[in-house]
């Protein structure tokens, strides 16, 4: 698919076919992700592969009752390392810089995700604190959640603001 088509397919899936996601696209997607800018380089982010059904219902469970990421196959979950991007930028690379490049990371898989023909959803609504539990981290901090699948819905286009409501051309 051509990168536009892609950006233009990719919406939020949120019911997904029991067919496993095949090692080597999910191979693909990570290698995907390794292609993302970050701050300095640094890759301040690390990623949780969750494919266990009893962790995937507890991820459920702490994004308060969002059974979607049960029933996905992977689930992806992006956590940021503010102490690595600290080193070198101090606390914008903290409380900034460490969480915008798990961000766009997560864009990524989203966007190789499409590309390959799966769906998934960005989860950001879940409690922090029972993530880390899950996962078993104290440093890092939980960013986003991407369940990851093959589409078993075909969700209606959601509208969007005009480009004139999101830009200002600062011309003169
Ligand atoms: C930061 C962020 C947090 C989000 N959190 C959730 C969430 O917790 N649950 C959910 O179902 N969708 C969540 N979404 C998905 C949005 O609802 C979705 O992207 C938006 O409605 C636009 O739809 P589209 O993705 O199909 O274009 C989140 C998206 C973003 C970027």
């Amino acid at each position: 698919m051509e990168l536009f088509e892609v950006m233009g397919k990719r919406c939020s899936v949120r019911k997904y076919l029991a067919k496993p996601v095949e090692e080597q696209k999910l191979k693909k997607i990570l290698e995907a992700v390794n292609e993302a800018p970050s701050a300095g380089n640094l890759q301040a982010y690390k990623i949780y592969v969750v494919r266990e059904n009893m962790v995937k219902r507890m991820l459920s469970e702490a994004a308060f009752g969002q059974s979607f990421i049960e029933f996905a196959p992977a689930v992806l979950v992006f956590c940021a390392l503010p102490e690595e991007s600290a080193k070198k930028y101090g606390e914008r690379g903290a409380n900034l810089y460490s969480i915008q490049d798990a961000t766009i990371a997560a864009s990524y898989a989203q966007l190789a995700t499409t590309a390959l023909g799966l769906a998934s959803c960005w989860v950001g609504a879940f409690n922090e604190g029972k993530v880390k539990e899950i996962l078993k981290i104290e440093k890092e901090l939980p960013v986003a959640i991407i369940p990851i699948g093959y589409a078993a819905e075909k969700p209606e286009k959601p509208k969007r603001k005009k480009l004139d409501e999101l830009i200002y051309f600062m011309d003169n």
